[in-house]
């Protein structure tokens, strides 16, 4: 006859291993995003889910590139990028899960890639700044292009080593092609076009009377406003379908080899609520990428319409776009 006690050992092991597996549950995120950014969130959905995440942080293309070289055996379940760019990169390589129907869903397609093996967790916008104060609005271009006109000679502004600059390039290239990109750098230069070396010189340098006009990202702008209710520095979109009002974004790809897809959906599908949606909104000027979320709506329906129609993958091919600017004697 089998004791109770034989029975207690196996039964009490059983339930331990179980609860040890349900405790423990833990995902790895790869960060490009700032700790500051990323670390409120992540102890919310800590809180309110049991499931405890690791994080790596780093420059998103040196993630990029540690998670390819790791392969199958990357400790990563999740990467988290700070542009679409590198994502575009780890899905061409084949990396990235296709994400599940309820969560793609949630967004503008405009905020996934075709493939739906990433997405958008917050935006950003380029746009054309200018001192209201000393240019009248309705004299603004149209285009991007319009920028290498004789009205605008020395008087614009642009950050050829920053990021979302080069971002934007790349950008131009997809939908325009490298001839007419490379045409638009050089006669950019010829104009006069005035390099600074981020987008807060570029601001300083329209409010100090240097510059005019200075291509840069809306979220300066909204910040710089926030603090000083007089400040004179408007945002001007192109029309509508201008590779010029780009909107870039950070985004999440789960790796296919990760063995925590449940907790690593859970994640992603947790950035895109209201809690974290609010965040990026409030913490840093961004645009959320969900509709329905406090005055989303509104500000979705302000650059959705008016974004160029690009697939966002495409912006991986930073290569060229390096390789145009020095041609150009830009970098
Ligand atoms: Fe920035």
């Amino acid at each position: 006859m089998v004791s109770r006690r034989s029975l207690f050992l196996p039964a009490l092991f059983i339930f331990l291993f179980v609860f040890i597996e349900l405790a423990s549950a833990q995902i790895t995120v790869y960060s490009g995003r700032n700790r500051a950014l990323v670390e409120p969130l992540v102890n919310q959905f800590e809180a309110e889910t049991g499931i405890n995440v690791r994080i790596r942080y780093g420059g998103t293309t040196q993630l990029a590139v540690a998670i390819m070289e790791e392969g199958r055996r990357s400790p990563a379940d999740i990467f988290w990028s700070q542009d679409a760019g590198a994502l575009g990169a780890l899905h061409s390589g084949d990396i990235l899960k296709v994400l599940p129907e309820h969560i793609a869903a949630t967004l503008p397609p405009q905020f996934t890639n075709p493939a739906n093996t990433w997405v958008a967790t917050s935006g950003r916008a380029r746009v054309l700044a200018y001192d209201k104060n000393n240019v009248d609005s309705s004299t603004l271009p149209e285009s991007v292009f319009d920028l290498t006109r004789p009205e605008w000679r020395g008087k614009v502004g642009w950050a050829p080593a920053n990021a979302s600059f080069q971002s934007f390039v790349t950008a131009m290239r997809a939908t325009e092609g490298d001839e007419r990109t490379r045409e638009w750098l050089r006669q950019m230069k010829a104009n006069g076009a005035v390099a600074y070396n981020n987008n807060n010189s570029i601001l300083q340098a329209i409010e100090a009377g240097e510059i005019q006009l200075g291509l840069t990202n809306h979220y300066y702008i909204d910040r710089a406003k926030s603090g000083n209710p007089n400040y004179g520095i408007e945002a001007h979109q192109f029309g509508a379908g201008d590779v010029g009002n780009l909107i870039n974004v950070a985004g999440l790809g789960i790796l296919k080899s990760s063995k925590q897809q449940d907790e690593a959906i859970a994640f992603v599908a947790f950035m895109l609520r209201e809690y974290a949606q609010q965040f990026f909104m409030n913490e840093v000027f961004e645009y959320p990428v969900t509709t329905g979320i406090g005055d989303s709506d509104r500000m979705l329906e302000s650059i959705l319409g008016i974004t160029p129609d690009i697939n966002l993958d495409a912006l991986n091919d930073l290569d060229e776009t390096l390789r145009m600017l020095r041609q150009t004697d830009l970098l």
